[in-house]
Parts: structure tokens; sequence; C-alpha cells
């Protein structure tokens, strides 16, 4: 899979790719990312890439021609599957779409801009919006890598653990169910015997009955 992120600012998307998971899935050559400044598009000699909004108001708006250059330029060199905004008003984001993204070939991401982008870039060069939750952020940077990060790690080989993916909350409309390490007793705080007891049916029987308490107590919209 390759990522395409488009930005103006190119150093905030730097470290949240450089550990962990998405780093392991880049030296196993599972992913590609590449991150690209909007403003080596731009075809103005200050490399300008952002004006006045047009009836007023204040910000600046971010401007059509280095966005619409470097998406021309990406997708001159090969098809995407699609060409992802990220906007507080975009559809919100969840398990269910970072599942079918990781199972793309090609994405396009542009980061949203405090103040908006010209409306002409979303209706003519956007395929999905996507908001990463109903609050709002100071660019897209942030939750571009936030959909980064839940996609990659659903691309089959990222996770050592195969079903450890699969087993992680949402992924069957439930919570995952409480993890304990040694000791077995802290201070008196003791991890649930049936963990301890070897029987892997039942093991799995408790997981699950946690799950669906801590769905019902904590998300019941999910049910
Ligand atoms: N840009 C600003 N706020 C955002 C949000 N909540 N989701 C995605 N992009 C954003």
């Amino acid at each position: 899979m390759r990522i395409d992120i488009l930005t103006v600012l190119p150093e905030l998307l730097i470290s949240p790719f450089d550990y962990s998971i998405v780093k392991r899935a880049i030296d196993k050559r599972l992913v590609e990312i590449h991150v690209h400044n909007i403003r080596d598009f731009s075809s103005n000699k200050h490399k300008k890439v952002d004006d006045y909004s047009f009836g007023g108001g204040a910000g600046m708006v971010l401007t059509i021609q280095p966005i619409d250059a470097a998406i021309s330029f990406l997708r001159s060199q090969r098809d995407y599957d699609e060409i992802i905004y990220t906007a507080p008003d975009g559809e919100l984001f969840n398990q269910q779409t970072a599942n079918k993204m990781s199972c793309f070939e090609n994405i396009i991401i542009l980061c949203g801009h405090y103040k908006g982008i010209d409306q002409r870039i979303r209706d003519t060069l956007i395929t999905k919006e996507i908001s990463i939750g109903d609050y709002v952020l100071t660019g897209g940077e942030l939750a571009a890598a936030v959909i980064v990060d839940s996609i990659v790690r659903l691309i089959p080989g990222s996770i050592s653990d195969e079903t450890s993916a699969l087993s992680d909350s949402f992924q069957d409309n439930l919570l995952a169910p409480p993890v304990y390490t040694r000791p077995a007793d802290y201070k008196g705080l003791r991890v649930p015997k049936i963990l301890l007891s070897g029987n892997t049916n039942e093991i799995d029987k408790w997981r699950f009955e946690k799950s669906e308490e801590r769905t019902n107590l904590l998300r019941p919209d999910l049910i």
C-alpha cells in the first residue's frame, strides 16, 4: 500500500510514523508513506499557498492551484483508490472505514487547514471527506496521522500476532476485555483467577463475557 499525504506542515508528520507498528510496517515494505509539502507545488514566486477569503472574513484559505498541481502530479504516476480530505465536517471515521481502507492500493490524504480550503478543491478533486471526531483540530495533520495509524496496523503482517488486530476493540462491535500481566498479586490487587487457570476455553468465554459487559456499560450504542 502507498499513502501520499499533502500538507502545509510536513514537519508535524515526521514522528507519528517513526515508531512502533507503523515504522515496522514501513521497514518491512508493507506500506510506503510519502509526505509532500503543498508549497513545493505553488506556481507563485513566493511559494504562497493561501489567500484571503472572497467576501471577507478572518483567516486565510488554501488556494486551489498548488493542491490541483500536487494531485495532478501524483495521479499522473499511478491510480488512486481514494483522495481523502480531513475536515471536521467530513464523514465520521470508525473501525469499519479503517478496515475498508486497509485493503486499498494507493490513497492520497489532503490535510485540512484551520480556515478551510477553496471549496472547488472539495467539489472536484476530493472523493471522500473524513472527520476523526466531533471536535476541531488546528489542522488535518493529526487527523491524517490517526487515520494512517489505524489503517497500517490492519495490513496483514504489520502486527506480528496476526490475530491481535482482530481482537481489538470495535472489530466485532465490542470493546476489548481487560488484560493483566505479572505480578499476579500486587499489594493485594489480584488478577482474576480464571486467567491463571490455563483453561483456554474458559478464558475465551470469560473474555467474551467481559467484552459484552464493558460494551453494555460504556458503549451501549455499539450493540
Ligand atoms: N481538521 C480539523 N478538525 C478535524 C477533525 N475533527 N477531523 C478531521 N480533520 C480535522
